[in-house]
């Protein structure tokens, strides 16, 4: 039973304010902090922001925190819904109390961040250097259990250190907000070639695979891609240039995973490159964990998989309610942070309760990061030693909700 909800605004990874929720109940307090996107897509959920410039550059949260305290909270007590079974009920009676369709008049922040135990959670706008490609990522596919798949991971991760250090000098291995490193380079492959050399330096070659989230829709504008959008001269290309590159860098490096490749509104290059798409093709800004687009992508056949970020949309009955769309359709579900985080690490009970297989957050670095990968360390040595049978997805990271 809910006795009282107590809302606080408190500080992201960047720096931002957040929304944090204490939520006492008669078994106990449980808080829960709100994580922020920075290469938000535009169907997302709003996040409410105060606006006022005088205080946190206009990022304040103060208005939602009002929210919680004086509507969100009141509704929650007075409906006498239980925090531990009535999940669905809560999200609905928040998304009556909100009544718009995305979230603006309570702020998706505020109804996020009144779940219990559960909140959600690098180039392009993550970083300085001059890559327009978001994120690269390696993926431990060859371990045999979660706890082995963070050493490598880690392992990896100090030897392109090493590597950055060698080709650029100490000063180049600054991190951007998602904790991996910021080099002065600009093309994806080059980005690819540095992992390539600090894999086989770390002895893991063939049991690392890579994944790239060029987070597109940052540098998309009618109808042309410009993926030098950082760098000093733009470099524009139509989207069948775009797709060549991408079908090289498959051909030429271990990918095993494209997330947004096209923007949130190209739907027609997102079909057509899905005809032909050896990999998981993750939608992003395009779904925004919504089931109306998830719906969408299917009829277009737009995508193959589900980015599953609970504040794109606001409430973790919706998120869920996608997530399960998307395993209707044979499709993966791939759980995610956001650029901005907390240490809140509910995303990590999310992905292992909802058997995605996969999760991102981020590289092994910063503490709102290994938050997660700390927590589904502590899960794994939980149910081993409750002498649960435990599998590591490893490379059946797309399938591991069938199991
Ligand atoms: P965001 O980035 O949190 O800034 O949206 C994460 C992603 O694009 O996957
Ligand atoms: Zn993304």
């Amino acid at each position: 039973m809910i006795r009282s909800i107590q809302g606080a605004q408190r500080l992201d990874s960047r720096g931002h304010l957040t929304v944090q929720v204490d939520l006492i109940t008669d078994r106990g307090t449980f808080r829960a902090i709100v994580p922020s996107g920075a290469s938000t897509g535009a169907k997302e959920a709003i996040e409410l922001r105060d606006g006022d410039s005088s205080a946190y550059g206009g990022k304040g949260v103060q208005k939602a925190v009002t929210n919680i305290g004086l509507v969100i909270g009141p509704a929650l007590v007075q409906s006498g819904l239980k925090v531990y079974t009535d999940q669905k009920m809560i999200d609905c009676l928040l998304k009556h109390l909100d009544g718009t369709e995305n979230k603006s008049k309570l702020g998706a922040n505020a109804i996020l961040g009144v779940m219990p135990f559960f909140d959600v959670l690098n180039g392009g706008v993550h970083s300085g250097n001059k890559m327009g490609f978001q994120e690269t990522m390696i993926a431990p596919v060859g371990a045999s259990s979660f706890t082995q798949a963070v050493r490598m991971g880690c392992e990896v991760y100090q030897q392109l250190k090493k590597v950055i250090i060698e080709k650029f000098g100490p000063s180049a291995i600054g991190i951007g907000d998602e904790g991996g490193f910021a080099p002065p380079i600009s093309q994806p492959h080059e980005g690819l070639d540095l992992l390539v050399e600090a894999v086989s330096l770390a002895g893991y070659t063939g049991r690392i695979k890579f994944a790239l989230d060029p987070a597109s829709t940052e540098f998309y504008s009618d109808g042309i891609y410009d993926i030098g959008f950082k760098d000093d001269k733009p470099s524009l290309q139509k989207p069948k240039h775009l797709t060549d590159l991408y079908r090289s860098l498959l051909q030429n490096y271990p990918i095993v995973l494209l997330e947004d490749p096209f923007a949130e509104t190209d739907w027609g290059s997102w079909a057509e490159f899905n005809k032909e798409c050896p990999v998981e093709l993750v939608g992003d800004d395009l779904l925004a964990t919504n089931t109306k687009y998830v719906q969408k992508a299917n009829d277009t056949r737009a995508c193959n998989s589900m980015l599953l970020k609970i504040n794109q949309i606001g409430t973790i009955s919706e998120a869920i309610e996608a997530a399960n769309l998307a395993y209707s359709f044979d499709w993966s579900v791939f759980v995610s942070h956001r650029s901005g985080e907390t240490t809140d690490d509910f995303i990590a009970d999310l992905a292992v309760g909802l058997r995605t297989g996969h999760l991102k957050s981020g590289a092994p670095c910063r503490g709102e990061r290994i938050a997660k990968y700390n927590r589904l360390m502590d899960i794994e040595a939980d149910l081993l030693g409750k002498g649960e049978e435990c599998l590591y997805a490893g490379s059946q990271f797309r399938v591991a909700s069938k199991y």
